[in-house]
This record gives structure tokens, sequence and C-alpha cells, in this order.
């Protein structure tokens, strides 16, 4: 199987590239370890459309999974243009290119399609729930959705992911570490805004569940199970770092650390899909505490 990955140097990509690859505890799911292409700039353009058409047709893959995006959500308010370029443009590009050449394509989007202002508390959006993001992220991977829908709708998936962190980052999870380690003032963290921490390797064992599955199209919901806020989050980094995250934490509102783009008050997931297929994301915490003993070699 030949898979050609988008954004492949990105944080995502990097684990995808390195897990695919792999075989996992239970043997391999995969009947033998896929070539991988990963296809990231400055060689390759997801914005040229004949460029990046003839480059995937020089390669023939068997799946695309694009990875590849404009995921500053701050940048994204001040570069709208840009976002829709890559976001939605870039998704149309990719979407032909996997059409013309008969590849499956697993295209990763994002719980900010969502408003992220649950109807009621508990909450998770489901992959029936009918987005309306409220930011120019949301709104330009929504529009990237909604290409993918338009022209390749049989034989596409669109993973939803959310809260993501990876071996190398950057992410949420790097910075505090980083602040965590320092002297200072206790951290304030944000304890008003719910979602599911997910692991780039949870990401990478569900596209290769769906890989087994190659019936399987349409919207698919791929986070960790369980919702928390980024204070909880911050606590159980702590709690899991020990004497290399000294500095102590406490909870603020979103008021209090107010940022360009409006952030979701719950995005949480529900993986009907996943579920339905008997496939199970594990739980936050065991996937943090899983990243951690890797990434910051720390015994758990
Ligand atoms: N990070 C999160 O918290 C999160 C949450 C939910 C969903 N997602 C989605 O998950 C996917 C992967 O995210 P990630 O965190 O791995 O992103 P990332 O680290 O920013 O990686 C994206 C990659 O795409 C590349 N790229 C940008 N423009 C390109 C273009 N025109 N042509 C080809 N490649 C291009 C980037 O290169 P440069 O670095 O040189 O720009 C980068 O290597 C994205 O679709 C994102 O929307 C992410």
């Amino acid at each position: 199987m030949k898979i050609l990955i988008t954004g492949g140097k990105g944080m995502l990509g990097r684990t995808l590239l390195r897990e695919l690859c792999s075989t996992t505890e239970g043997g391999p799911l995969l009947c033998e370890p896929p070539e991988i292409v990963v296809a990231d700039l400055p060689e390759w353009d997801i914005t040229d459309d004949a460029g990046f058409a003839s480059a995937v047709q020089a390669v023939r893959p068997d799946v695309i999974i694009h990875c590849a995006a404009m995921t500053k959500v701050d940048d994204c308010e001040t570069k709208r243009e840009l976002a829709f370029k890559l976001n939605e443009e870039g998704t149309r590009n990719v979407a032909l290119a996997a059409k013309m050449c008969g590849a499956r394509l697993i295209a990763i989007s994002t719980d900010y399609v969502f408003s992220g202002e649950p109807p009621k508390e508990p909450w998770a959006w489901s992959e029936t729930d009918i987005p309306r993001p409220r930011t120019v992220y949301g709104a330009s991977k929504f529009a990237g959705e909604q290409m993918i829908q338009m022209l390749y709708p049989d034989n596409s998936v669109i993973l939803r992911i959310a809260w993501l962190y990876g071996s190398g980052g950057p992410s949420f999870l790097h910075t505090m570490a980083k602040l965590g380690a320092q002297e200072g003032a206790p951290l304030k963290v944000v304890d008003d805004q719910r979602g599911n921490p997910t692991s780039t390797k949870v990401v990478a064992d569900a596209i290769r569940f769906l890989l087994t599955k190659p019936d399987v199209s349409g919207i698919v919901h791929g986070t960790c199970e369980d919702q928390c806020t980024w204070y909880d989050l911050t606590v159980e980094l702590k709690r899991l770092l020990g004497d290399r995250f000294p500095r102590e934490v406490t909870p603020c509102t979103t008021d209090e650390y107010p940022r360009p783009a409006p952030r979701p008050k719950n995005s949480a997931l529900k993986k009907s899909v996943l579920n339905l297929l008997g496939y199970r994301t594990p739980n936050w915490k065991t996937a943090l505490a899983d990243f951690v003993a890797e990434e910051f070699a720390v015994r758990t």
C-alpha cells in the first residue's frame, strides 16, 4: 500500500510516518508496512493545483492522508484569505488529486467546525451535529470539509480531531511543561473550556484502524475518550512530571485570558462512528501518561 501524507513534516504527519510503518502490540493491523510519501513544503504545495495534481499522479498513491493546513488559530483571524487558500482551496486540490487517481482520502479536520456553545452540559458533539464555526480557522476547515463532500464523497473520510499534542510539539503541553519547570507565580490556566486532549499516537492508531475498513466514508470523530478543561489537563501533566513541574497551577476563566480567536466553551466530540465499528479510543489520561513517559522520559 502506498500512502501519501500532505503536511507530512508537521506534528501529526511525523507521528503518522513513524506509527504507520510500525507494528502494534497485538501485531500489525496492516498486512505489511506501507510505502509512505511525505508531501510537504517546499517540494509539495497543496495550493498549486496543477503542480500538486501532476506530482500526485506521478506517485499514484492508494491512500492520501491530508494533514496540511494553516493551523495557527489566531493567525487565521488576521490572515483570512490565506486561511481559506490553504484550508479550503488546498483541500479542494487534494480531493481532486485523490479522485483523479482513485486514492482513498483521509482528511484531518477539527472540533473548531462547531460553535463550541453546548446547548446543555455535559455535552459532546456528534458526527451528525451541524457545524457552526465561530472562527476563521473553523470556517476555513469546514469549507474544506464541504469541498471533499461535494467532490469526492464516496471514497473519503473526514476525521475530526482536537486538542492535539505529539512528539516534538509545538503544543499546549510542551508550553506548560516548559513554564511549569520555571520559577514564578502560580500558572493561571483556563478552567471553563472543555475538550478531549488527544495524542497524535491515538490519531495514528485510529487511522491505522480506518485503513483496515476501506468501505467507511463520511465524517468520523477520532479524539480520546472523556473530557476535561485545560486546567485539569495541566494538573494531570504536573502530577505526571512530578519534580520536573514544581510550579503551582491555579484555575482562571476565559475572560482573564482573552485571545484574538474565540475559544470553544465545549468542543468535546462523540465517537459514534468509531464506536459503531467496534473501535474505542483510550481515555485522555491514559494517552497522556503514555506520551509523557515517552516524550519527557518520565516513569509513570
Ligand atoms: N494541532 C491541533 O491542535 C489540531 C487540532 C485539531 C485538528 N488539527 C488538524 O490536524 C492536522 C495536522 O495538524 P498539525 O498540528 O500536525 O499541523 P502542523 O504541525 O501545522 O503541520 C501542518 C504541515 O502542513 C504544512 N503545510 C502548510 N502549508 C502547506 C502547503 N501549502 N502545502 C503543503 N504543506 C503545507 C506545514 O508546513 P509549514 O510548517 O512549513 O507551514 C506543516 O508541515 C491539520 O489539518 C489541523 O487542522 C490540529
